[in-house]
C-alpha cells in the first residue's frame, strides 16, 4: 500500500511528501524534474519519468502497489499559459488523463487534486465559497477548471473518487527549511520580496497602485504551505473512509495587499526592500479572498499559520539558507 505522490519534487509536494510520511504513510515520488528539484526529494521512493509515458505510469502502479494518489504536476505559471496554451493544456489535461486511465486500469480509486483559486476568475464576493460561479481566465484556469469536470465524469463512470483542493497563493518554507518554495522563473510574491530584500533583485516591482483597495495595491489569501500539505492528509483520510467526490478552498480567509506584504517582509529582514510602483497587469484581480469553511468543517482542516508574520519568517529562513 503507498501513496503516489505526482509533482513531489516541486514546492507543495514536497512538502506534502514530508507530512505524509510523518503521518506513517509510504509514499512514492513520480516526477520528471522539469520544474521540480533533485535535492528536494527528501522521503519516499522516487521514480522519474513523465505523465505523458502511459507505459512508466503503468510500471509504477504495478511495482509500488498504489492505493492512492496526490496529483501536483501540472505547468503553474499563468502569464506562459496564456503564450503557450499548447503545452499548458497537453501537461495539465492530456497528462492528467493518462494518469487517470492509469488508475482505472490498476483499480485505483481515490486521488487529491491540486485546483486553484485562479478557477474563480473575477470575484464577485468579498470572501469567495465554493459555489461561487466558475469564470476561468486563462488556459491555466481552464486546464483546472476542465480536470475538475474531468474527476467529476470519471467518478460517475468509472467510480474514482476524487478531491479537488482549490488553493489561494500557496507561501512559506517547511519549519525545518529542509524544503522551500523555489520556481524558475519565480512568479510569486515573496520569494521576489524577499530577493529585492537580500539584493538578488533590484526592486519589487508592485503592478497596480489605484485598485480599490485600502492601499490601492492587490488583495490575495496567502496560505502556508504546511496548512496545505496538511489538508492533502486529510483529504486522502476522507477519501479513504469512502466518502465522495467534493471541492474544497484552502486559504486563511484574510487578504493581506502588496505593500503589507513588503512592510512585513522589512519587518521580518530587517533590510530595506526598494520597490517599484508600475501599471496594472492584464488579469489580475483587486482581491482573492477565501471562504474556507467547508474545509474546517467537513475535513476537519484549521489553518495553523494564520499570521501572515510566520509565513513571511518561515519563507526567509529557508531562502536564506537556499541561497548559500
Ligand atoms: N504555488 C501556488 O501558489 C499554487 C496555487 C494554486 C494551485 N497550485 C497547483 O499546485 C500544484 C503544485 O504547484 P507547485 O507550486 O508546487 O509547482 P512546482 O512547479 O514547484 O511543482 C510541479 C512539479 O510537477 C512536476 N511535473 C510537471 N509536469 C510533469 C509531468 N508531465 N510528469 C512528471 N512530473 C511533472 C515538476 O517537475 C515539478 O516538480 C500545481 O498543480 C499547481 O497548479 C499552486
Amino acid at each position: 500500500m503507498a501513496t503516489l505522490v505526482t509533482g513531489g519534487a516541486g514546492y507543495i509536494g514536497s512538502h506534502t511528501a514530508k507530512e505524509l510520511t510523518r503521518r506513517g504513510r509510504e509514499v512514492v515520488v513520480l516526477d520528471n524534474l522539469c520544474t521540480g528539484h533533485r535535492d528536494f526529494l527528501k522521503w519516499g521512493v522516487f521514480e522519474e519519468g513523465d505523465l505523458a509515458d502511459s507505459a512508466f505510469i503503468d510500471r509504477v502502479f504495478e511495482e509500488h502497489g498504489i492505493d492512492e494518489v496526490v496529483h501536483f504536476a501540472s505547468f503553474i505559471a499563468v502569464g506562459e499559459s496564456v503564450q503557450k496554451p499548447d503545452i499548458y493544456y497537453r501537461n495539465n489535461v492530456t497528462n492528467t488523463l493518462n494518469l487517470l486511465d492509469g488508475m482505472v486500469r490498476h483499480g485505483v480509486e481515490r486521488i487529491v487534486f491540486s485546483s486553484s483559486a485562479a478557477v474563480y476568475g473575477e470575484p464577485q464576493a468579498e470572501r469567495l465559497a465554493e459555489d461561487h460561479p466558475l469564470n476561468p481566465l486563462s488556459p491555466y484556469a481552464w486546464s483546472k477548471r476542465m480536470m475538475e469536470q474531468v474527476l467529476a465524469d470519471y467518478g460517475t463512470a468509472f467510480g474514482l473518487r476524487s478531491v479537488s483542493l482549490r488553493y489561494f497563493n500557496a507561501a512559506g518554507a517547511d519549519l525545518d527549511a529542509e524544503v522551500g518554495e523555489r520556481h524558475q522563473p519565480e512568479t510569486h510574491l515573496i520569494p521576489l520580496i524577499l530577493a529585492a530584500a537580500a539584493g538578488r533583485r533590484p526592486s519589487i516591482k508592485v503592478f497596480g497602485t489605484d485598485y480599490p483597495t485600502p492601499d490601492g495595491t492587490c488583495l490575495r489569501d496567502y496560505i502556508h504551505v504546511a496548512d496545505l500539505a496538511d489538508a492533502h492528509v486529510r483529504a486522502l483520510d476522507h477519501l479513504a473512509s469512502g466518502e465522495a467526490t467534493d471541492v474544497f478552498n484552502l486559504g486563511n480567509g484574510n487578504g493581506f495587499s502588496v505593500r503589507e506584504i513588503i512592510d512585513v517582509a522589512r519587518d521580518v529582514t530587517g533590510l530595506d526592500v526598494p520597490v517599484e510602483d508600475a501599471p496594472r497587469r492584464a488579469g489580475d484581480s483587486p482581491a482573492l479572498v477565501s471562504a474556507s469553511d467547508k474545509a474546517m468543517r467537513v475535513l476537519g482542516w484549521e489553518p495553523r499559520f494564520g499570521d501572515v508574520r510566520e509565513v513571511v519568517s518561515s519563507a526567509w529562513n529557508w531562502h536564506q539558507k537556499d541561497w548559500q
